[in-house]
């Protein structure tokens, strides 16, 4: 399309205040996006980004939102229960949609937002943003190209804090209803990294632990925790390959720490970032086949300059998308293969930690490109 995409952002949380809304400020530098509205029914929250980003147009209600036929793209920062239906009213609307991740709360929600989207034939897109990590692309790349071999082995942990303090009120987060634990929230990422570098996962077998069984409800009770606070997930690829999950928000001193080691025939490299923010917090250590790098072990890789990339990028490319016409380089039907696992893992741990297959359908050999930067 010519001229500037038009967006707005639908709920005004942290994740919109950190990355949606600085997407569409670099966007309008770029001259592809401007952002001209915002949409939260708390007033304060609403009030306080609007005031901060210089937006006047202020909505309590989505549905006055996509009622505007000036927007062209909405992006959705809201609790996970209500990615379905506001991206499955906004594509009904016409609008563009850029989701946050989990997709849906179930593999069926996600599957009725896929259809949506196709059916729609406008952009979708998802912020599983870790695949722009410099760091990330630089290891993709190296897969890609066969410099590991056959890779038969990955071990992902993805660490923070964030549930261990039994005193935190409880949020839409902890509740299966609205959010869907840790596994869910941080897990998710993994499984989305676990795809793109290794293809689709045909099984899986999950453990989820809750520590903390009951949080105060904010008005002066307990509420009880229906979702982990911990997992630890076995992957089967359809490649043969073999992976390890741990996901936990009870590790103290660990802020956003991931960690990917990926080990093939030929090559092992390990992917790490440890810094909220993870700008420039990312490292790459690998160790190749020939007898020198065997006696030295993991050596950094560096990554930098080339492989580029900024926790803003799958908004970029978003952007770009609706101005090239194409695809996102993350779409709503990758986000639905993350959720077939997440679904499978779910069913593995509420039996017990038994082996779960993934229906065929799901295996698929998933697209495991990424577009260029924008
Ligand atoms: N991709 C990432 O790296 C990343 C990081 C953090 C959060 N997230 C995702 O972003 C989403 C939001 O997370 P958060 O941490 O910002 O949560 P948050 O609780 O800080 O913000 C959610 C906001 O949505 C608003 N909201 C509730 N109902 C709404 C409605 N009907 N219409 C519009 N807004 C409504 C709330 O009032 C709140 O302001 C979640 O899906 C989360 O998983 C993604």
């Amino acid at each position: 399309m010519a001229g500037m995409v038009r967006g707005a952002v639908i709920g005004t949380g942290v994740v919109a205040r950190l990355r949606h809304i600085p997407a569409f400020q670099e966007a309008a530098r770029r001259g592809t996006a401007e952002l001209v509205a915002l949409c939260d029914p708390v007033e304060a929250a609403l009030n306080a980004a609007g005031d901060d980003a210089g937006i006047a147009s202020r909505y309590l209600d989505y549905r006055d939102v996509l009622a505007r036929d000036d927007i062209d793209v909405v992006t959705i920062a809201t609790p996970n229960s209500l990615h379905e239906p506001i991206a499955i009213a906004a594509l009904q609307a016409g609008k563009h949609v850029m989701c946050e991740k989990p997709l849906a709360l179930s593999l069926d929600g996600a599957r009725r937002m896929a259809a949506a989207a196709h059916d729609s034939g406008l952009v979708h897109a998802v912020n599983y943003r870790y695949r722009w990590v410099p760091a990330a692309r630089y290891l993709k790349e190296m897969a890609d190209a066969g410099d590991l071999g056959e890779i038969r082995q990955i071990f992902l942990n993805y660490f923070n804090a964030a549930v261990l303090d039994p005193s935190a009120p409880i949020q839409w987060r902890q509740t299966r209803a609205e959010g869907g634990g840790i596994f869910a929230d941080i897990g998710s990422h993994m499984i989305d990294m676990s795809l793109w570098l290794l293809g689709p996962i045909r099984r899986v077998r999950c453990d989820l632990w809750t520590f903390t069984r009951e949080r105060p409800d904010g008005a002066g009770g307990m509420a009880a925790v229906d979702v982990d606070d911990a997992a630890t997930c076995q992957f089967e690829f359809a490649s043969g390959a073999v992976g390890v999950l741990n996901a936990s928000g009870l590790c103290l001193g660990r802020l956003n720490h991931q960690r990917i080691e990926v080990y093939g025939t030929a090559g092992g490299v390990v992917y790490e970032i440890a810094r909220p923010g993870d700008l420039g917090g990312d490292v790459l250590h690998a160790c190749f086949g020939d007898a020198q790098h065997r006696l030295v072990g993991m050596a950094p890789a560096r990554a930098f300059p080339w492989h580029a990339g900024t926790p803003l990028d799958a908004f970029l490319d978003c952007f770009q998308a609706i101005h090239d016409r194409r695809p996102a380089a993350v779409t709503f039907d990758d986000a639905v293969r993350v959720q077939a696992v997440l679904d499978a893992a779910q069913r593995s741990a509420d039996g017990g930690g038994v082996w779960v297959d993934l229906l065929a359908e799901d295996v698929e050999t998933s697209p495991q490109g990424i577009n260029p930067q924008p």
